[in-house]
């Protein structure tokens, strides 16, 4: 049942008063939102959840990270960036325009965000973290002059590239990430971009990763990334591992909110919006976040 199904269904049960099909919806949205709410006071406990690790570890968590993602993406490249049976490759071509134009979303966001908050854009370089295979990279690339589209997946760069190339788009560079330390080599940007990816990795990477990348903003660029910072039951530690894996081949995983804002505020960025999302689907706590450097350096 879609949403107009459901209005339709509560419609007719309310058809004597429409005050009775306000309060019914009214109830509907206040209960899902107290459950949801609920989520987030259970587990994510900033302690149980191990962040500080050497970098000899953090490398090797990372190259379970780039293994799962290199056999997904050689497996089913679009299944694996929008976990929905009609992308995967049995079905993918008659779902391929549905699947590129989901990817409207980042730049659309990006500049909704910027209204709202009094930021003005500098379409110069753009980082997106993970670009997958190019969802959201080919309209990123259509305005700003140049992205530089950073993945672990050969398979997914690959379809990544292929797609740009038929879009007619050359102001790319797309690289093939082997080493987490490689991000510590990039040069500066003027926003950074990343969806459905900082997730994917153990809470110590994804804190050496927005640590390392956020330092890296210029001056008036933007930030715009989203990543889960909780789910309930979740804890995590090198050495007992994790207890929230995804069936898929890929991991998923949590990174407490304050850790992000600590690394927001530790580079002197300015945080203008927080914003709840459905990207880690209803169960987790998914956030973007959305800023600014408005240092003068
Ligand atoms: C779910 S897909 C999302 C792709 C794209 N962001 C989108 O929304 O269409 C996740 C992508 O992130 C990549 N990825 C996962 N961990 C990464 C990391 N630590 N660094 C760079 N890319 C990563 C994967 O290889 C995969 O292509």
């Amino acid at each position: 049942m879609n949403i107009n199904d459901a209005i339709a269904f509560l419609s007719v049960a309310a058809t004597p008063s429409i005050d009775t099909f306000n309060q019914a919806i009214t109830v509907i949205r206040e209960d899902t939102l107290d459950a949801f709410i609920a989520t987030q006071f259970k587990g994510g406990n900033v302690g149980s959840i191990e962040v500080n690790v050497s970098k000899e570890v953090l490398f090797r968590l990372f190259e379970r990270i780039q293994q799962q993602w290199m056999a997904v993406g050689e497996r089913e490249p679009y299944a694996s960036v929008l976990a929905d049976g009609k992308y995967m490759m049995a079905n993918i071509a008659e779902n391929l325009t549905e699947f590129r134009s989901s990817g409207a979303m980042g730049i659309q966001q990006l500049q909704q965000l910027a209204v709202k908050n009094g930021v003005n854009l500098n379409y110069g370089s753009c980082l997106e973290l993970g670009c997958g295979v190019g969802r959201l990279t080919g309209y990123l690339a259509h305005h700003f002059k140049t992205v530089t589209g950073i993945d672990i997946s050969p398979g997914n760069l690959r379809v990544c590239a292929a797609y740009l190339n038929e879009l007619g788009l050359h102001n790319t560079d797309l690289r093939l990430m082997k080493n987490l330390s490689e991000l510590e080599t990039l040069e500066g940007f003027d926003a950074f971009i990343s969806f459905l990816v900082i997730q994917h990795n153990e809470p110590p990477i994804q804190k050496y990763m927005l640590d390392t990348v956020l330092a890296k903003l210029r001056p008036g660029g933007v930030f715009m990334f989203q990543t889960i910072v909780n789910a309930p039951g979740y804890a995590y530690s090198v050495e007992g591992n994790f207890n929230y894996k995804d069936v898929q081949g890929y991991e998923m995983h949590a990174l407490p909110m304050q850790h992000i804002l600590k690394i927001i505020q530790k580079h002197g960025l300015t945080l203008l919006d927080v914003l709840k999302d459905r990207q880690g689907g209803w169960s987790v706590d998914s956030y973007t976040f959305f800023g600014v450097n408005s240092r003068n350096d």
